[in-house]
C-alpha cells in the first residue's frame, strides 16, 4: 500500500521545501524512485515551466528535462533568450514537474500521486511568484488549471493561475513525435513572451 503521510508544507521556506521533497514518502512512487527531482533554475526566475514527471534520465540525474525532450525544450528556450542556467531574472526559467518522482516505466501519473504532489508545486509557485507560467502537456494543465480539455483547445489564449498568466502548450515529448506541431509550440512560447512584456509595460 502507498504510504499515506501528508507533509505539512504550506509554511516552508525554499530550503525547507527542498528538504521536504527530498524526503517525501507521501505516495507509492517513493519506493521506486532513485531520487526526487525538485526542479532547476533559481527562485528569482520570472518564468516557470511545468512539465509532467521525471523520466529515466531525470530520475538518475535529479534534474528535470535532461533527456531528449529536455534538449528540445532547451533549444526552444535558447531561441527566445531564456535559460535554466544562472541568468538575470527576466531570462531565467525555473523548470518543475507536477510529480517530483518518476512513475515506473514512465507511465502516466495517477490521480492520487498528482494530489499528493500538488502542494509542492503550489508552494514552489508561491515562493517563486513567477510572472508567467508555461504549462506543458495535459498533466501540467490539470494541476494548474484544473481542466481536462485538449491542449489544442486551450493553447493560444492566456489563462490564469491565481492571477499569474498561464500559457498552455504541447509537451516536448509529444512534439518529438508530432513535428508538425512544433510551429504551434513556438507560437505559444512567443505568446508567453509577449504576454510577459505587455504586463511589464503596464
Ligand atoms: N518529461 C517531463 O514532463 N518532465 C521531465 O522532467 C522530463 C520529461
Amino acid at each position: 500500500a502507498a504510504p499515506s503521510s501528508r507533509p505539512e508544507i504550506a509554511g516552508l521556506d525554499w530550503q525547507q521545501l527542498q528538504e521536504s521533497v527530498a524526503g517525501c514518502r507521501a505516495c507509492g512512487l517513493c519506493a521506486s524512485r532513485k531520487q526526487t527531482v525538485f526542479g532547476v533554475g533559481n527562485e528569482q526566475a520570472h518564468w516557470m515551466i511545468v512539465g509532467e514527471a521525471p523520466g529515466e534520465q531525470e530520475d538518475q540525474q535529479g534534474e528535470p528535462f535532461v533527456g531528449t525532450a529536455g534538449q528540445l525544450l532547451d533549444s526552444m528556450l535558447r531561441a527566445i533568450g531564456l535559460t535554466r542556467s544562472e541568468a538575470p531574472p527576466e531570462k531565467q526559467v525555473f523548470i518543475a514537474n507536477t510529480l517530483k518522482c518518476r512513475p515506473p516505466r514512465n507511465r502516466n501519473p495517477e490521480p492520487e500521486e498528482l494530489a499528493a504532489c500538488q502542494p509542492y508545486l503550489e508552494r514552489q509557485l508561491q515562493l517563486i511568484k513567477p510572472r508567467i507560467i508555461l504549462a506543458l502537456g495535459r498533466f501540467a494543465v490539470q494541476s494548474l488549471l484544473g481542466s481536462n480539455e485538449a491542449i489544442g483547445r486551450l493553447r493560444g489564449k492566456v489563462h490564469s493561475y491565481q492571477g499569474i498568466p498561464v500559457i498552455v502548450s504541447y509537451h516536448p515529448a509529444y512534439l518529438l513525435r508530432n513535428l508538425s506541431d512544433k510551429a504551434r509550440a513556438w507560437e505559444d512560447l512567443c505568446l508567453a513572451m509577449s504576454t510577459l512584456q505587455a504586463q511589464a509595460a503596464r
